[in-house]
């Protein structure tokens, strides 16, 4: 693992944005894994500056999401669909963007042409990924095994209270979850993980400084060969 540590969340966002401009830069049909959450909002809006400046182009570079919820409308402003909309892909011009489909009639299926469409379109160069507090990467959460392809997944309630402040109240946050899975993930050519603040700290110690295991699903990343870690002070603070 190389670990970047920052000063703030701007430096953060200023380097990761540069690393995913250099990926474009360098193969104009990139495929890109994005992630959700709050942290890589600072990271986008830097890309959309890029973008505005001219310093690069999407036009050749296709998207996929790690996840969606599971039964919530896609133009719920709540859905992963509608934040990559509005954080990102209304402002820029990807050539192509995915999703899962949360709202598929049959998600077992859903979840195999997921992974049937990132492999069609060369599999993922470089996946952007977030951890949640319980050390989860994508919405895969602590288990006893690690999953291998994209799956349903039942968020556990440390996600569902880290979520909830999306949502107007707690009971509206979706329980389940369509996720890439840790095989999914682990495919990808390179990842490049963000995370800022002290909340994240215990969960950034556990992936870099403990065991590999699925109860800490971020640890896998060890038998990766070409990740990065981006940190602010913050998130380093127990490393
Ligand atoms: C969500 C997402 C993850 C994300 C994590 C952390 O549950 N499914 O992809 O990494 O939460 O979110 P945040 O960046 O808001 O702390």
């Amino acid at each position: 693992m190389i670990i970047h540590v920052y000063p703030n969340a701007k430096t953060l966002a200023q380097a990761a944005a540069t690393l995913l401009a250099a990926q474009i830069t360098g193969k104009p049909g990139s495929v890109l894994g994005l992630a959700t959450g709050s942290s890589p909002v600072a990271t986008y809006q830097e890309l959309i500056r890029l973008f505005q400046e001219k310093a690069v182009d999407f036009s050749q570079a296709t998207t996929f999401n790690l996840d969606e919820y599971v039964s919530l409308p896609i133009s719920h402003p709540c859905s992963y669909h509608a934040f990559m909309q509005v954080q990102l892909f209304d402002h820029v011009n990807f050539k192509a963007s995915n999703l899962p489909d949360g709202n598929a009639k049959d998600l077992n299926r859903e979840c195999r042409r997921y992974d049937a469409a990132i492999q069609r379109a060369g599999g993922i160069d470089l996946q952007l990924l977030g951890i949640g507090r319980n050390g989860h990467i994508g919405f895969n959460e602590p288990a006893d095994s690690f999953s291998a392809g994209t799956q349903i997944v039942n968020l556990t309630d440390s996600t569902i209270q880290a979520n909830k402040r999306f949502f107007p109240s707690e009971r509206e946050v979706p329980r389940q979850a369509i996720s890439m899975g840790i095989g999914t993930i682990m495919s990808a050519r390179k990842i490049m993980l963000l995370a800022t603040g002290e909340d994240k700290a215990e969960a950034v110690r556990g992936m870099v400084k403990g065991n590999v295991t699925p109860r800490l699903p971020a640890s896998i990343l060890h038998f990766h060969h070409r990740v990065t870690l981006l940190l602010d002070e913050g998130a380093a603070s127990k490393i």
